[in-house]
């Protein structure tokens, strides 16, 4: 897939590692923040390919958009961006909705509701793909897995929009796509993540991920 223009909404671990590295593929890429000022000038001269602006220029510049931000404030900043502003545009969703109340990851909701599901509703003209919401921040461009680098764990309504999402992903470095259904399937790869931590904590690493074997 050709480079071309991207928003990122989010400025934390996801929102900086998505940015840099579709930056280090050459994208034009815009990050989206509640405070541009003080974002641009933490991050200085250095990033070069990395633009700053507010949640709705961000949305603006992409011709593909990335939710990239606290889950309990997702749907808030896709109001905040304008879901006009979405229209017609492939959304990767990196969102989940997690509860750290008593110290280790819960879901928020979950089971019959997702954020997925939520972001779809909001913005019924564009077309949400979940994706990179099961990995660490650190594998989500270029990943390096000791053990190999598995499909990336994706969902979502519309079957093109999976495809380019596919296409994106292999030019970031991922062999591929493990499409698990509509975007209801949201509840089960934000279910994951819950897991993900547990699992973390026990081999003692936050680089892992999951990987379906037959
Ligand atoms: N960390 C990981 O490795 C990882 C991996 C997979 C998925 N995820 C998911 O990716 C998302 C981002 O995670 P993160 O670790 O980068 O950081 P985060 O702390 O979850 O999110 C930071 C972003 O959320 C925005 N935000 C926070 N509170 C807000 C509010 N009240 N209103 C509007 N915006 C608000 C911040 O806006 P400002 O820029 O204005 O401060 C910032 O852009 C989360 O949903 C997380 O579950 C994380």
């Amino acid at each position: 897939m050709e480079p071309s223009r991207i928003g990122v909404l989010g400025s934390g671990d996801v929102g900086r590692a998505l940015g840099r590295g579709f930056a280090r593929h050459g994208w034009d890429v815009t990050l989206g923040t509640r405070s541009p000022d003080e974002l641009r000038a933490e991050l200085g001269p250095s990033e070069e390919g990395v633009a700053v602006g507010t949640f709705a220029e961000a949305a603006a510049h992409g011709d593909v958009v990335i939710l990239a931000v606290l889950g309990d404030a997702a749907e808030a900043v896709v109001d905040m961006a304008g879901p006009d502003t979405f229209a017609g545009k492939l959304v990767l969703d990196a969102t989940n909705p997690l509860d750290f109340s008593e110290g280790v990851a819960h879901l928020s909701f979950g089971g019959t509701d997702s954020l997925g599901e939520r972001i779809q509703e909001r913005l019924p003209d564009a077309s949400v793909v979940k994706c990179f919401n099961t990995v660490s921040n650190s594998q989500m461009v270029d990943p390096e897995f000791e053990e190999g680098t598995p499909p990336m764990f994706i969902c979502g309504d519309d079957d093109e929009a999976k495809e380019q999402t596919e296409a994106i992903l292999v030019e970031l470095g991922w062999p591929g796509v493990m499409d698990v259904g509509g975007i209801t399937s949201a509840r089960y790869l934000e279910a994951l993540v819950p897991l993900w931590v547990r699992v973390g904590s026990n081999l003692g690493t936050w680089k892992h991920a999951f990987k379906a074997v037959q």
